[in-house]
């Protein structure tokens, strides 16, 4: 059983889909890891703490997936990496499917089984597998470390001899995963920390861990989780309640940090152009939904943006890549945990049960064909 681990091949990417203690776990089941040389260099791991864990190291993608029947990535392969893929082969990762379903159907016409991690269910059984919370935790911690980098103040109020530095205002906007971990990490650096969200668990969340919880609470709102935990799409009068409400609370604030999302949606627009312009100068927007089109309507995939009125927005992509070496060893495990299901532990060899509920949720492609019922084509 041969699990191999290219290099990731899309420039910003930084993580990598194995460490030492996934490729020693792997072994242990009776597997033989190849790593492509340099596969985790941006990681901080380097190809000799992979061979000091039982590695192989392959010159090339090319060599190191070479009769593989696992290929373990981060990102859905490129279509230069799809053509050395070997028949029959299991490809786990981030696939990232909407709008790609020519690569999909390519995936196919390669004839692997292409797994897509981030529609692992959200079930107990599966939670050592959620690459989505695992990922949106560090961004969420990241977005604060970002925010606190380019405000030019402190975060925390401090009494010196030359005069006090006030606390800083900051205001997390979605408190999915991503945003609990932004309260916990500002309020760690001092911050005074409010939160808000249109899910009404949310809101002894954000007061658990000491920030005040601000939103409308309507019928609407009561409403609003989908029996998946999920946002909904909100009316349209619920967002110009919900703007009227926050508009005067962002005027005041130092830093605004925005996360959120709703499934199969784009993001919610919660940050307008006027709301950035009452902001004073010198304050910071870190919108970690870009990706997704972004909660503020002035914010640019991959750019930080210097307004008229002196706001910065951040718009980093791929933030839990900003911290390559954790996102890589939260991944990786991720990425056993899942895999080691698919093993048969007496005979030491592949045994996928293509009926178990997470492996029917996350594949993609078998066969030759698609597979997965939001991409199969309809009958
Ligand atoms: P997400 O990334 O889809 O969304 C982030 C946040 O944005 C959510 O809290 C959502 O309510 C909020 N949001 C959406 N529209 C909004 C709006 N218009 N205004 C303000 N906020 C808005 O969510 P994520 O982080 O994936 O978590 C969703 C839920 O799933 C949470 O309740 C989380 O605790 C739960 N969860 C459960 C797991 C499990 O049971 N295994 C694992 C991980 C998360």
């Amino acid at each position: 059983m041969r699990i191999a681990v290219p290099a990731e091949t899309q420039g910003a990417e930084t993580r990598v889909a194995a460490t030492p203690e996934t490729v020693r776990k792997f072994i242990g089941l009776g597997a033989e890891v190849v790593v492509e040389k340099g596969a985790g260099t941006t990681s901080g791991i380097s190809d000799a703490e992979y061979e000091a864990a039982g590695a192989k190291i392959a010159a090339s993608a090319a060599e190191a997936v070479a009769g593989a029947e696992i290929v373990l990535k981060v990102r859905r392969p490129a279509e230069a990496e799809i053509n050395g893929l070997p028949a029959g082969a299991l490809v786990v990762g981030i696939m990232d499917p909407y709008g790609s379903e020519a690569q999909v159907e390519a995936l196919a016409k390669a004839n692997v089984a292409a797994f897509a991690m981030e529609f692992m269910p959200r079930i107990t059984r599966a939670q050592v597998m959620d690459v989505l919370s695992s990922q949106a935790n560090l961004a969420g911690y990241r977005a604060v470390v970002d925010a606190a980098a380019e405000y030019g103040r402190a975060l925390p109020m401090m009494m010196t001899a030359a005069g006090t530095v006030p606390a800083a205002k900051i205001f997390i906007m979605g408190v999915g995963v991503a945003g609990l971990q932004a309260i916990a990490t500002a309020r760690r650096m001092g911050a005074i920390v409010t939160a808000t969200d249109v899910r009404p668990a949310t809101k002894e969340q954000v007061e658990s861990l000491g920030a005040k919880f601000l939103a409308v609470e309507d019928e609407e709102f009561k409403q609003a989780q989908t029996a998946g935990g999920y946002a909904k799409e909100m009316s349209k009068e619920y967002q110009a309640k919900q703007a009227e409400l926050t508009a005067s609370h962002i005027a005041k604030q130092d830093i605004v940090i925005t996360t959120a999302l709703i499934p199969g949606r784009p993001a919610p627009k919660l940050i307008s152009a006027a709301m950035v312009e009452s902001m004073k100068a010198g304050s910071v927007i870190v919108d970690l939904a870009v990706e997704r089109g972004g909660n503020c309507e002035l914010a640019k995939p991959g750019e930080t943006v210097m307004t008229a009125n002196g706001v910065k927005i951040v718009g980093h992509l791929n933030v839990p890549g900003r911290l390559p070496a954790t996102s890589s060893s939260l991944y990786a495990k991720n990425l056993f945990a899942f895999v080691e299901t698919l093993i048969d532990k007496k005979e030491r060899k592949l045994a996928v049960n293509w009926e178990d509920e997470l492996v029917k949720a996350t594949c993609l492609t078998k066969d030759g064909a698609v597979i997965h019922p939001n991409f199969a084509p309809k009958a």
